[in-house]
């Protein structure tokens, strides 16, 4: 498994993930698809300028267009201040096999090498039982259950939160 930055060429990905009603089940439900290539644009401008780590899952590194989802880690502010979020995605082809995991787990790891994010937060919603599952078996703590917003939309969440430089150990 490897992660590469996202690029222009995952609008096809983007879509599979973002406009699909099961995939996006926990997540307010499917984005319309006209707005995807421009938000691969952004995203892979924003990933290239270092700004967010937006990063494909790819399975075999020796195929780096094949990607199995994204895991993505970026820095907003808050009520209580700046804020690094983690989020994840694998397509349902790839899923149940440990990919999200490990994809996770990887981007933390990398943050704790690079000492740049501070704590990590991630808001899985309540009843997705395999994005809690990541947290909990990567090694999250749980901290409350909360509403967030995910593209204007309100979700019922779980709050975990991770130091990275705890992955590493
Ligand atoms: C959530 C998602 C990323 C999980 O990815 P995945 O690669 O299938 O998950 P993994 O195989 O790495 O499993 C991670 C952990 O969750 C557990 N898990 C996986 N699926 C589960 C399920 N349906 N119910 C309960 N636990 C589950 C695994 O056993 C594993 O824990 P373990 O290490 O203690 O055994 C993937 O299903 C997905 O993208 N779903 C649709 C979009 C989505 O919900 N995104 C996240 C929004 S918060």
């Amino acid at each position: 498994m490897q992660l590469r930055n996202v690029s222009t060429a995952d609008v096809e990905a983007y879509v599979r993930m973002r406009c699909d009603p099961v995939m996006m089940a926990d997540l307010g439900g499917p984005l319309p698809r006209a707005g995807m290539a421009d938000k691969v644009h952004r995203d892979a401008r924003e990933a290239a300028e270092d700004i967010a780590w937006l990063k494909m899952i790819v399975p075999d590194a020796t195929c780096p267009d094949a990607v199995a989802g994204m895991v993505a880690l970026w820095a907003h502010d808050s009520d209580d201040g700046p804020v690094s979020e983690i989020g994840w995605m694998v397509l349902p082809e790839f899923q149940g096999q440990g990919l999200g995991k490990l994809a996770v787990r990887t981007l933390l790891e990398q943050a704790g090498r690079a000492n740049r994010w501070g704590l990590v937060h991630a808001f899985p919603a309540v009843n997705n039982a395999a994005s809690n599952g990541i947290c909990r078996s990567v090694g999250f703590q749980l901290l409350a259950e909360t509403a967030v917003f995910f593209s204007g939309r309100p979700l019922k969440s779980n709050h975990w939160v991770i130091d990275p430089a705890q992955v590493l150990s």
